[in-house]
């Protein structure tokens, strides 16, 4: 009804919206002078976190995309390897859990059958596992060993947006937590990334207040047939994140890439014409993969690519080479994705509006999907 989506035209359009609350309630509670508390996790030890060798993440869709976010953070934070693997693939062959294993499953319902599946194998391989979850007592948080619950609220309109970057919020949390558990960075390095991440909701207030710009390109573009986004490191996943969410709203063909595989394949896709949303890194620190996206960029140009940059606020770089520049504010690398996925959603929510298409309930997709 109308009462329920608080005066906005979809739950689409309210949930995007809602983004930095999603964020500030996922974190809310959970610092406490400079170090991450979570109780739910207290059911998983210490010891037993300082004995795992090893993190698989399970989970479809979106959280799927979150989870390979998260796993540039952890791995980068807390030093130990972490694999990805959708939780479908995972459960059907035979993969190598051991005891020093934790099996980390992400999911908004935490009803999808495909991830309830490789949590409980998991589970019988003798695994530990944590759930990220949205939805308080639902039946892959019972079924796993530890929760950490992510406070987007509830969301209603099928395709994911607010619960992806609680996901990545609580994925961080999570990887902050084990950090100082394993004694892998130290208390001014943890204080840093804490204050990071408590600044990312006022920043994503700030990137949604550059939406109508998002949504006029969206507009001029609502004929377009193929897009493709670009994107290196973390801004990877966010690639892929912005073609499923434009598949799924506004069902147009749509495929994202690591921006390095450019030339190993993608690059012959590229004629005149050919919309390429491209997510650059920051230039302003040591080892930035800034310059080779940049580069790229120009290798898509010269063969006739339009190029849509979301970069960051005073990158002047991606000027001369860029059709269109979407900005986003000053933040360290690790939390770039948080903010540049925001105008990915906004593209395809308003393209989906402009071709007439309801955004709440897409064609052919259930908000969980219970069935295997
Ligand atoms: C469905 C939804 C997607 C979601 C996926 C995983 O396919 O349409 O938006 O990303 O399931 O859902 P979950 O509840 O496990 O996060």
């Amino acid at each position: 009804s109308a009462a329920e989506k608080g005066g906005w035209s979809s739950f689409m359009r309210k949930e995007v919206a809602e983004q930095p609350e999603a964020v500030a309630n996922t974190v809310r509670g959970r610092i406490a002078d400079e170090q991450v508390v979570i109780p739910e996790l207290e059911a998983l030890g210490d010891e037993e976190l300082r004995a795992v060798r090893r993190i698989t993440i399970v989970a479809c869709g979106t959280a799927s995309y979150a989870g390979l976010v998260a796993k540039y953070a952890i791995e980068q934070w807390a030093r130990v390897p972490v694999e990805v693997e959708l939780s479908h693939e995972f459960r059907y062959r035979e993969p190598v859990i051991e005891q020093d294993t934790l099996v980390l499953s992400i999911s908004q319902s935490g009803e999808t059958m495909d991830t309830l599946m490789a949590v409980k194998y998991a589970r019988e391989m003798g695994a530990k596992t944590v759930s990220v979850c949205n939805t308080q007592g639902a039946t892959i948080p019972r079924e796993s060993d530890a929760v950490v619950y992510t406070h987007a609220g509830p969301e209603v309109a099928v395709a994911s947006t607010k619960a992806f970057v609680a996901q990545i919020t609580a994925l961080y949390l999570f990887g902050l937590h084990l950090a100082r558990v394993r004694g892998t960075l130290t208390d001014g390095q943890l204080a840093a990334q804490l204050h990071e991440l408590q600044a990312v909701p006022e920043k994503l207030a700030s990137v949604l207040e550059e939406s109508e710009k998002v949504a006029q390109l969206a507009h001029w573009m609502a004929d377009t047939r193929s897009v493709l986004f670009l994107g290196r490191h973390v801004g990877y996943p966010i690639a892929l994140e912005g073609a499923l969410k434009l598949k799924e709203l506004a069902y147009i063909h749509a495929e994202g890439f690591a921006a390095g595989e450019l030339k190993h394949g993608p690059i012959a896709l590229i004629e005149p014409g050919q919309p390429v949303f491209v997510v650059v890194p920051s230039p302003r620190h040591p080892n930035s993969l800034h310059p080779k996206v940049v580069s790229n960029i120009q290798e898509i140009r010269a063969r006739g690519a339009r190029v849509i940059a979301i970069a960051e606020a005073g990158d002047a770089a991606v000027l001369p080479f860029a059709d269109e520049v979407i900005r986003i504010p000053l933040a360290a690398p690790l939390f770039e994705p948080l903010l540049a996925v925001v105008p990915l959603q906004v593209f395809a929510m308003e393209l989906a509006q402009a071709k007439g298409l309801d955004v709440d309930q897409p064609r052919n997709l259930a908000k969980s999907v219970t069935v295997e």
